[in-house]
């Protein structure tokens, strides 16, 4: 039986992974989950499988050196799935210091302690040897290759040059160093991948879609930064996980795998498509539906540094892996959509408490400041 420790579990990505776990492998695994449950880490996420004897949560920091040395020493544990991190690049811009500590240092201490739990005592290689089978998957961000021009034709390789523009990218393409650094120093055995934007279920709603969504179901402005035309590769967050999955347990050791749909959009492109399906959606008889209209679209303050283009080739792992997206983008924002509407109390659990005023932190001098 092969144990997964995952960090971030009760995120957006990581509690999708976890149910893809379970809904692939059901009780052949086990599945440990360190989250230190920040206003992103939500346990509601997971509710349905806590009672899963093959299942275990464990609230930790990943900076926490000793509480996550135990978790290891506690256990057998055969991967690293490392999800847990400061995600949104506007937080980051207001408190770069908390990504910094969290996205290098805490993956600092995971690698430290998986490199410690995994080595061999006498191993012969000096370079440095391990139990067998056991890897670490660091889960990181096209954003680390910085933006690309509006030529269609511009991609991000897995070769592509980093070029980090906001605190957010910066802190994570330190990490994918640091996770390269000790795959070359100590041949530590590792993967890292390099996905573009996810969407779909659990998504904390700070991020575009699902604050779009919850915006226009609550009557509030849609906010656009700048002009608009910033574009997005969106995937749909199951076939995020399946490529996780994938390149778990049929990638090779050391490789950089770029993970993305070629579903490029304009950021406008996305919202105008959910008022369109939010009114196909809403029964006539919703009050609701007359207001969700392009009216409550206001462009305001462009994101300082913000990155222009995203576009992911996942060449790479279509070929060496058989890799790729299995959801349209039509379907997914659909289903996307319709998860949300359908769980409006997940949506309030989450939104009472704090989420107001980071929400006018952040939006209320922007919103001020547009024309409508
Ligand atoms: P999220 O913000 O929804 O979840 C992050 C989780 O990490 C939360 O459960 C939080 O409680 C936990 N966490 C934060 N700090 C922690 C700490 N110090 N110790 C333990 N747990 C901690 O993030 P997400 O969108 O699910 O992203 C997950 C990972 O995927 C991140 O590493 C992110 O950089 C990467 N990624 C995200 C996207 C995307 O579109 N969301 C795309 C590519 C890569
Ligand atoms: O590309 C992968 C990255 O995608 C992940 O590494 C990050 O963790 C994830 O947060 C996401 O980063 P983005 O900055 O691209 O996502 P966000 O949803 O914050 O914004 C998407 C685009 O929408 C971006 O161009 C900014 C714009 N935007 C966002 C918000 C929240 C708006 O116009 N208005 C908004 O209110």
């Amino acid at each position: 039986m092969k144990t997964y420790l995952v960090t971030g579990g009760c995120g957006f990505i990581g509690s999708n992974f976890i149910h893809h776990l379970f809904n692939t492998y059901g009780d052949s695994i086990r599945v440990i989950n360190v989250d230190k449950l920040t206003y992103a880490g939500n346990p509601e996420n997971l509710q349905d499988i806590e009672d899963r004897p093959n299942y275990t949560f464990v609230k930790a920091d990943i900076c926490d050196k000793e509480a996550i040395r135990k978790v290891f020493r506690e256990n057998t544990v055969d991967y690293v799935v490392h999800f847990a991190a400061e995600s949104h690049v506007d937080r980051s811009i207001l408190e770069p210091e908390l990504f910094v500590k969290t996205n290098v240092l805490g993956t600092a201490n995971m690698l430290n302690c998986a490199k410690e739990a995994w080595s061999l005592p006498d191993g012969p290689d000096p370079l440095g040897n391990y139990r067998e089978g056991v890897k670490f998957l660091h889960v990181s961000t096209d954003e680390v290759y910085g933006s690309l021009p509006e030529d269609p034709n511009a991609y991000f390789y897995e070769t592509t040059p980093y070029a980090p523009h906001s605190p957010y990218s910066a802190s994570k393409a330190s990490s994918d160093f640091l996770v390269k650094a000790y795959m070359d120093t100590y041949h530590f055995p590792a993967n890292i991948t390099n996905c573009s934007n996810n969407y779909g279920p659990y998504q904390f709603p700070e991020k575009l879609i699902p604050l779009m969504i919850n915006n226009a179901l609550n009557g509030r402005k849609l906010p656009v930064y700048g002009d608009g035309k910033n574009v997005r590769d969106w995937l749909y967050v199951e076939d995020h996980c399946r490529a996780i999955d994938l390149v778990l347990h049929k990638a090779k050791l050391f490789e950089t795998y770029n993970i993305g749909g070629h579903n490029e959009k304009q950021n406008i492109e996305i919202v105008r498509t959910i008022i369109e399906v939010l009114r196909e959606e809403l029964p006539v008889t919703d009050p609701r539906r007359a207001q969700i209209t392009e009216d409550l679209i206001t462009y305001v303050e462009d994101r300082k540094g913000h990155d222009r283009r995203y576009a992911i080739s996942p060449d790479k792992i279509g070929r060496d892996l058989g890799w790729k997206p299995e959801t349209m983008f039509k379907d997914g924002i659909r289903k996307t959509i319709t998860w949300y509407f359908d769980h409006q109390e997940w949506m309030e659990h989450i939104t009472n408490g704090n989420y107001m005023k980071y929400y006018e932190t952040m939006y209320a001098k922007r919103l001020a400041k547009s024309s409508k």
